[in-house]
Order: C-alpha cells, then sequence, then structure tokens
C-alpha cells in the first residue's frame, strides 16, 4: 500500500475533527480510507468490503456507481461548465431543476433557491428570517426555536440551532439570546414516569407555547425542525407530535422550517419527510440526496408570501445581498435534476416502500440484543439505542463511547455505521439497498454488537 508522503499527517489532522469520527480500526493508524464503490458497497484501500450502512454521511441514495449521474455531470461540463446566479442571470439546469423539485415538494412551497451544502441553506434562511420580519416591521421578531439534539449544520448561524454539546461546547456562539430550544420528541428518553405518548406530546405542545409566550409572540420567528431528528439520534416523533405543534406556531406566527437535509428524498417512505408526518412548510432545506451527494449543492424553497415579502423589500432597499459565486452551480444543478429524474423513473418512493417492512422488521428485531434498548426508524432510516439495563434504559458511562464502540465493532464484519450522540448507532443505507442487502446489514450489525458487548460490559 503506498501514500502520498503528507498522507500521515492527513490522517492525523482527520482524528480531531470530530468526536464521533470512527477511530482507529483494524488495526489502522488513522482514518478508515475509501477508494471505491458499487451500489451499496464500497472498498478500502486494504480491497476490503463493507455495506455503507450509513449512505456516507446520509446522502448517497443511488449507491456508489450511478453512470448516469456521472454522465450528467460530464454533459454539463462539456457544454457550459460555470455560470452565476447574481445580477438576474440563471442557467438552464437550475431553471429545470427548481421546476422539478417544486412540483415534488408540499404545496405551500413555490420558490427555490440553489446553494452548496444543508449549513449554507439554514445559515441563509436564518438571515432571510430576519431581513423578513424587518420587512414586515416586526423588529423584535427575530428568536429562532429548534429543539434539543438538534442538527441544522455547523456554521456560525445554524451552529446555534445544532443543540447538540460537540458543537457549540469551546465555540462561543455569539448569538445565544436569539436561539431558543425545546424538548425533542423522545418519548423513550423525555417521556415520564407513567406518562401516555399522548401526554407527552401534549406536554411538548404546552412546552412550545409556554416558551413563546414567556418571550413574547412579538420576539419569536420561526421554529426548525428536522421531520425526524437525524445526527441527533434518529429521534422519530410519535404519530400526535406535529399535529399538536403546528396549530400553536400557526396561532402566534411563527414560521414553520422544515429542515429536509436528512430525510427528503423517498428517506421516510414519502418524498419528503414533510409529507411524512402533514407538514406544509413556510421553508424547506434541502441537499445531501438532492443530488445523491455526487455533487455539492443544496436548496431553499419557501412560500409565495415569504417570497413576496422579501422581493418588495429588496425593491426598496436595492440588492439583497445574498449569494454565493457556486450557489446552483450548473453541474451540480444538472447531476441533481437527474438524480430527481432517476427517482421518478426508476420509481424509488415504491422501491423504499417495498423494502421498509422488511428493514423496520429486522430493525425491530435487534431489541432482543442485550444491547438494544430501543431499536426505532421509519422508511428507510433507524438507530438502535445502546443501554446498559435494559429495564432501567441506564446507559453506560459517558466515557466508554457505546455507540462509537458498537459503530467500530461493525466495521471488521464490513459494516459500516455511525456511532451518534445520546448511544444511537445510526443506520441509512443507500435507498437501492435491496433485501438480501437489509439481511446482511442487520446480521453484521448483530455480530458487531455482540462484539461490542464484551469490551462495554468491561469498561463499565
Ligand atoms: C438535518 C441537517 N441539516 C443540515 C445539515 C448540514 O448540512 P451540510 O453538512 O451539508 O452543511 C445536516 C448535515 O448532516 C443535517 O443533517
Amino acid at each position: 500500500m503506498t501514500h502520498a508522503p503528507n498522507s500521515l499527517a492527513a490522517r492525523d489532522i482527520a482524528y480531531l475533527v470530530h468526536p464521533y469520527t470512527n477511530l482507529r480500526v483494524h488495526e489502522k493508524q488513522g482514518p478508515l480510507v475509501i477508494t471505491k464503490g458499487k451500489g451499496v458497497w464500497v472498498e478500502d484501500d486494504d480491497g476490503k468490503q463493507y455495506l455503507e450502512g450509513l449512505a456516507g454521511l446520509w446522502c448517497t441514495a443511488l449507491g456508489f456507481d450511478n453512470k448516469r449521474l456521472v454522465d450528467a455531470a460530464k454533459r454539463q461540463m462539456e457544454t457550459m461548465p460555470y455560470s452565476h446566479q447574481f445580477a438576474h442571470r440563471s442557467t438552464m439546469p437550475v431553471i429545470e431543476l427548481g421546476e422539478k423539485l417544486l412540483s415534488m415538494t408540499p404545496d405551500s412551497l413555490t420558490k427555490a433557491w440553489f446553494l452548496n451544502s444543508g449549513s449554507e441553506a439554514i445559515d441563509t434562511a436564518i438571515k432571510l428570517i430576519w431581513y423578513y420580519n424587518n420587512a414586515k416591521d416586526r423588529p423584535e421578531k427575530k428568536k429562532i426555536i429548534s429543539r434539543r439534539r438538534a442538527y441544522h449544520g455547523i456554521t456560525l448561524a445554524g451552529g446555534h440551532l445544532t443543540a447538540l454539546e460537540y458543537a457549540r461546547k469551546g465555540f462561543d456562539l455569539p448569538m445565544a439570546e436569539r436561539f431558543l430550544t425545546v424538548t425533542p420528541p423522545t418519548w423513550y428518553r423525555e417521556g415520564m414516569e407513567g406518562e401516555t405518548e399522548e401526554q407527552f406530546t401534549d406536554r411538548l405542545a404546552k412546552e412550545l407555547e409556554d416558551l413563546i409566550l414567556e418571550h413574547g409572540p412579538d420576539t419569536v420567528a420561526a421554529f426548525f425542525a428536522e421531520p425526524v431528528q437525524g445526527a441527533g439520534g434518529v429521534i422519530v416523533p410519535p404519530d400526535s407530535y406535529f399535529p399538536k405543534i403546528i396549530p400553536v406556531l400557526k396561532k402566534y406566527d411563527v414560521l414553520f422550517v422544515a429542515d429536509e437535509v436528512i430525510c427528503g428524498f423517498c428517506r421516510t417512505g414519502q418524498m419528503f419527510g414533510s409529507q411524512t408526518y402533514g407538514i406544509q412548510p413556510d421553508l424547506m432545506t434541502v441537499a445531501k440526496q438532492l443530488s445523491s451527494a455526487y455533487l455539492p449543492i443544496a436548496g431553499l424553497l419557501m412560500s409565495d408570501e415569504f417570497y413576496q415579502t422579501l422581493a418588495d423589500r429588496s425593491a426598496e432597499l436595492g440588492t439583497i445581498g445574498m449569494g454565493y459565486t457556486y450557489g446552483g452551480h450548473p453541474v451540480a444543478a444538472a447531476v441533481a435534476l437527474e438524480t430527481l429524474k432517476i427517482y421518478e423513473e426508476e420509481d424509488t418512493l415504491g422501491h423504499v416502500q417495498a423494502m421498509a417492512p422488511h428493514f423496520m422488521q429486522r430493525l425491530k428485531a435487534m431489541e432482543e440484543h442485550p444491547l438494544v434498548g430501543e431499536a426505532r426508524g421509519v422508511g428507510l432510516i433507524g438507530a438502535v439505542e445502546i443501554v446498559k439495563d435494559k429495564a432501567t434504559r441506564e446507559q453506560f458511562p459517558a466515557a466508554s463511547k457505546a455507540s462509537v464502540t458498537v459503530a467500530n465493532a461493525c466495521q471488521p464484519h464490513g459494516l459500516i455505521l455511525r456511532g451518534l450522540p445520546f448511544d444511537a448507532v445510526g443506520i441509512c443505507p443507500p435507498l437501492v439497498i435491496n433485501e438480501a442487502e437489509i439481511d446482511q446489514l442487520f446480521d453484521r450489525l448483530w455480530s458487531g454488537l455482540d462484539d461490542a458487548m464484551d469490551k462495554l460490559t468491561a469498561a463499565a
């Protein structure tokens, strides 16, 4: 095996960047280096094969060798590799992508704007919400609510919404007074002794209303929510959760921003998580599966009313000072457009709906393992939550990094998963996974859990 001269340094640096980075695996120094892929499988630089059980970072929906996406990029590169979105310009891939995307999203959304990453879409949404409320002469209406354990990216503004310790600790985030949090809808962890699921969601709706009233409805601008919270541990909300939250937001004129960066594009068993949970958002962010991650692109979708308010205000103020050199890059847009065509022509949604029952049945069966306190999921996304004691739900000491230990133990078995905070191991395979591969995924997870058990119980 050969490496570029400075590759060791690069590997050491990779250790530092994320506490949940999978650490040393199969006796190697440094990160797992992936060199190629096919379908749901990837291969490392030693030729070992892995089932990519997290679709990269919840994103390679169409697997790792989709030729149509490669050809779409090549065609666009050869035709017109770059033009921009500034000064009333656009490109055909962006226009067609916008039209196609809006034909799939909830009816409340009528305008699309393309950016480069999920974090950029979130930051842009925050700035535009502030601009919007200034335009409406509501200068105090600026506070934004997210849920604890939310992940909405890592940039300066979005980093305030991401309510995970590792994203906040040590960064001196400077705008804390504009960002509020409420309880995430995990009945398993947040439900009180003797509380039914219905009582739990009643309590969460009341908590939200109380918070808005405490701060004053004229100060609260928006509520950001992933339909299923992904990176915070795959929190699948009870069915009654959003139907109780939405009226509270409407009552106090608080915008609903659906962060569909993970949930978008068939993941939860409908085209969008918003459709799974009956949400008609005012704004929506998409990324990741928008292009099956073959090139970086994100979208910010908005309602007519929101867009028109911005447009009218910018007519008064002059140029709206938002935009990015690579936002809506034509090659990325062409790949995203091809991705959406593939979802439609190959009936990816039908495939997900056909696979989901088997996925859920194998996932739920993981609860028979002594380490698994809860196995939860919807569509083709799920998690197993690791516990020390199933009856009391007691967790292993934080220092054991239970979820990372399990994910690492899966790797020698040829399975890549992700150890998440709160001891959840995330499962989110490419959408093209078939039934036999789902079986392999869960068989290997079981073996990984067995191997992790000795380590975790010895350390506890
Ligand atoms: C729900 C959600 N929103 C936003 C983001 C940020 O996206 P990006 O990493 O592309 O900046 C992520 C990334 O995982 C995400 O899961």
